[in-house]
């Protein structure tokens, strides 16, 4: 079957012009994204252009202020929260701020939410939670309270959980973080290797171009309020758009600014603070 002819059922996470935002401010207008089974998608953009809050979007936290997104065919931002609940354990969601339960050790943190959501025996729960606990390298950590662990390794046993249930939408907001350059080489293809396993779709948020260019079908690229690109690792890297090569190269002049724009909001507080000071 060619990709032209792969029936819509395929199609995981769909944004159709949506515009995403928070009260009436809006961060990305005319959004469209499509991610079907068996895709690694990767958003990348500057910080604070919207790519967590594209997946807000994708997992029901925040409703466009136009247009739809639809998960698994159905629509997201019209669905009752116990519709939503139902969406949401077919995900795994790996938030950039993801905290791990402190008074939990590794082993139970991974378990959670199988304890939740699955009706395992306990053997099948030991199997699985060190299954993927041994997929991120932390099989002998399993043990360890989170206060005797890294940074990154915290990171990898928050990837462990997130995957512990096999869903299949993968959204993950900077896997990369704190993770040294063999974890996170390491990392990046166990996305794409469970993405092909478990033959499910992975949205991968992150400012690490090298890696998830290597891992990724396509890429999508948000900046100035909207998409700025879309297509194949391959088409970005190839495109002549100067604020993709400013961005792809990491150069510090360009037509992507490195300040936080002012705003109104952001003058009416510092008027407020000068007059007192
Ligand atoms: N809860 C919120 N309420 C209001 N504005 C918000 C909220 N969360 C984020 N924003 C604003 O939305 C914009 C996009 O934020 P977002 O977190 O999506 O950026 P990001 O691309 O994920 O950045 P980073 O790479 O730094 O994580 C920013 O201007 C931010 O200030
Ligand atoms: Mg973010």
């Amino acid at each position: 079957m060619t990709p032209e002819a792969t029936p819509a059922a395929d199609s995981l996470l769909q944004f159709k012009d949506a515009a995403l935002g928070y009260g009436s401010f809006t961060v990305l207008s005319g959004v469209s994204i499509d991610v079907r089974r068996g895709q690694v998608a990767t958003m990348i953009g500057g910080s604070g252009s919207g790519k967590t809050t594209l997946l807000r979007a994708a997992t029901g936290q925040i409703t466009p202020q136009s247009g739809t997104i639809t998960a698994f065919g159905e629509s997201i931002g019209t669905a009752t929260s116990t519709e939503l609940q139902r969406l949401r354990q077919r995900m795994g969601v790996l938030f950039q701020q993801g905290a791990l339960f402190t008074d939990l050790n590794v082993f139970e943190n991974v378990a959670f939410p199988i304890r939740e959501h699955m009706p395992l025996s306990e053997h099948q729960v030991v199997e699985r939670v060190l299954d993927k606990l041994e997929a991120v390298g932390l099989r002998a950590a399993a043990h360890l309270h989170i206060s005797e662990i890294s940074g990154g390794m915290a990171r990898r046993v928050a990837l462990a959980r997130a995957i512990v249930l096999e869903p299949e939408l993968i959204l993950y907001d900077e896997p990369f973080a704190g993770l040294d350059p063999i974890s996170l080489g390491i990392t990046a293809q166990l996305i794409r290797t469970l993405t092909d396993r478990l033959h499910c779709a992975s949205v991968l948020i992150t400012h690490n171009v090298m890696e998830s260019f290597a891992i990724s079908d396509d890429v999508y690229m948000v900046g100035q309020g909207k998409l700025l690109a879309h297509g194949t690792p391959d088409d970005l890297m190839k495109s002549a758009e100067p604020y993709i090569q400013q961005f792809l190269k990491g150069e510090p002049d360009g037509p992507i600014a490195f300040n936080y724009p002012e705003t109104p909001a952001f003058d009416k507080w510092l008027q407020h603070h000068k007059g007192h000071s």
